[in-house]
């Protein structure tokens, strides 16, 4: 960091608990009730924690002046039975109807997953939005395209003596991409499967943990669109097209630099679950 962090040694108790907490051992104390101090400030990562740490503003971080820095209660928090229901109940669901998603809640979505965790806190993940219906399809086509010339690759007589060899999943999709081209035929996205959105969550190529950085971008925007009421289905189809065809042409055309590592199609829903339903049992513990 370049900027300026330091404490006021005034209002400062002395408590630690910003030395504790610093993950990059930037605030030091020796021992119990003795002063704070702070050095090599260049390698501060600005994950703020001890401003936010601190219970009379003694830290001053040139990152976070007090417009930046908010007082909360956790007793505001959902208790964990709300927070369990939302995680048992929420879907992916794909029944979408016409009804723009309202602004409000888009900009929500993506604030909660803008809050997600990065590595290193580098908070280099971005977000595109896609709410043009001949954008949205046109994210379709690519997808589709994409998997139609792997087919015609797949169904050449001479690479299929190889490629069956090499890859024998592959031709488990043959049968699923000859259905996406038939609805789409028929007027019908499986695709995008009407959604009105799509999230781009994407990150600078150099980025080492660009996946996870977005993947967890994603799940945060996905619970909050569950508390928003709005549908969301992770568009794993276009995420293997983008992969797959390795040249960024759906990046081009929806202005990004960089790598796509995540996308949500996003719509209000056609009516929601009366249910939640169990999952497999899998979780070993003994707990
Ligand atoms: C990596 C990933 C890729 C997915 N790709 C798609 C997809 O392309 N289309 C789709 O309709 N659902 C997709 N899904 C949603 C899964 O099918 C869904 O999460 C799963 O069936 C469980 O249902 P639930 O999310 O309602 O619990 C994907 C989910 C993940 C995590």
């Amino acid at each position: 960091m370049e900027g300026q962090l330091s404490i006021n040694t005034e209002s400062c108790i002395k408590c630690g608990k910003c030395a504790r907490i610093c993950p990059s051992l930037i605030i030091t104390q020796e021992e119990k009730g003795s002063p704070v101090k702070v050095q090599n400030v260049e390698n501060c990562i600005a994950c703020g924690h001890c401003v936010a740490v601190c219970p009379t503003g003694s830290v001053l971080h040139s990152e976070f002046p007090a417009e930046k820095v908010h007082p909360f209660k956790y007793s505001d928090y959902p208790t964990p039975e709300q927070m369990m229901l939302v995680c048992k109940a929420r879907r992916s669901n794909r029944a979408f109807s016409k009804q723009p998603i309202p602004q409000e809640a888009l900009k929500q979505i993506i604030e909660a997953a803008h809050r997600a965790p990065t590595a290193s806190n580098m908070q280099q993940v971005y977000f595109t939005l896609v709410t043009d219906p001949e954008q949205l399809d046109a994210i379709t086509r690519f997808t589709l395209d994409v998997f139609n010339s792997a087919a015609k690759k797949l169904k050449n007589p001479i690479l299929k003596l190889v490629l069956k060899k090499i890859m024998p999943d592959a031709y488990r999709y043959l049968p699923v991409f000859d259905r996406l081209n038939r609805e789409y035929a028929k007027g019908n996205d499986m695709i995008l499967r009407g959604a009105t959105a799509a999230l781009f969550i994407h990150t600078p190529k150099s980025s080492r943990f660009g996946s996870a950085d977005a993947n967890l971008a994603y799940q945060n925007g996905s619970l909050m669109a569950e508390c928003l009421g709005v549908n969301q289905f992770y568009m794993g189809f276009v995420c293997t097209a983008i992969h797959q065809e390795n040249k960024d042409t759906l990046a081009n055309m929806l202005g990004i630099n960089g790598t796509i590592h995540a996308a949500m199609a996003l719509g209000m829903p056609a009516f929601r679950f009366s249910n939640y339903i169990d999952k497999k049992d899998t979780v070993e513990t003994d707990l």
